[in-house]
């Protein structure tokens, strides 16, 4: 097989390879295999709490800076890509249209260390990351808000005993 760049160009293969094996034996086939693509509303919400536990693993496949393409990667799985929240499996809170993103500092927090069932993304975000996902949602998805996200800011809110995810000493 040929090297895959992304999680996601590997996923679509395997259902294509896994599609195109079942279609003249179905349903046998179909039945043999035990993990079969499940159909949800949010796949991508399953997908990236993995990442986010994962850490490490992760973080040589997200080094971009531009807070939109992070947000639609990372975020837009739970909260929609126009921000707009939903309910379904979850609560996910609209980020559209919220007054709790007028400051940085409360999106910040979040996104570094997470909330209930939202996952951290600290351990494989660079605070120069999170800072422009936090900016991207304050001034994008219809909030009209001055970004005042800061490098200090992120480092404020970081644990200040993270995982060391190099040596893995956590494991
Ligand atoms: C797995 C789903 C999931 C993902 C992915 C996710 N969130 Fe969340 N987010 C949630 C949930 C659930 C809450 C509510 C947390 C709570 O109950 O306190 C939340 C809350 C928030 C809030 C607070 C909203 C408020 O008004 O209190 C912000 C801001 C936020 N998320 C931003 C982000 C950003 C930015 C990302 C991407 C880096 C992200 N989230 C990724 C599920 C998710």
């Amino acid at each position: 097989m040929t090297k895959l760049s992304t999680g996601e160009a590997m996923k679509t293969t395997y259902l294509t390879a896994l599609l195109i094996a079942a279609l003249p034996a179905l349903p046998v086939l179909a039945q043999s295999t035990s993990d079969a693509p499940e159909v949800e509303p949010r796949p991508q919400e399953a997908e990236i709490t993995e990442m986010a536990d994962g850490g490490a693993a992760w973080q040589s496949e997200y080094t971009g800076t531009d807070g939109e393409d992070l947000y639609q990667t990372l975020c837009a799985g739970c909260h929609m890509p126009d921000g707009s929240g939903a309910v379904g499996a979850g609560e996910y809170p609209a980020l559209s249209g919220n007054p709790n993103l007028e400051f940085a500092g409360y999106a910040t927090y979040l996104i570094v260390n997470g909330q209930q069932a939202m996952p951290s993304f600290g351990h494989f975000l660079s605070d120069a990351q999170v800072v422009a996902i936090t900016d991207f949602i304050q001034s994008g998805l219809g909030n009209g808000y001055e970004p005042d996200g800061d490098i200090e800011g992120v480092a404020a809110v970081r644990p200040l005993d993270p995982v060391d995810q190099d040596t893995e000493e956590h494991e």
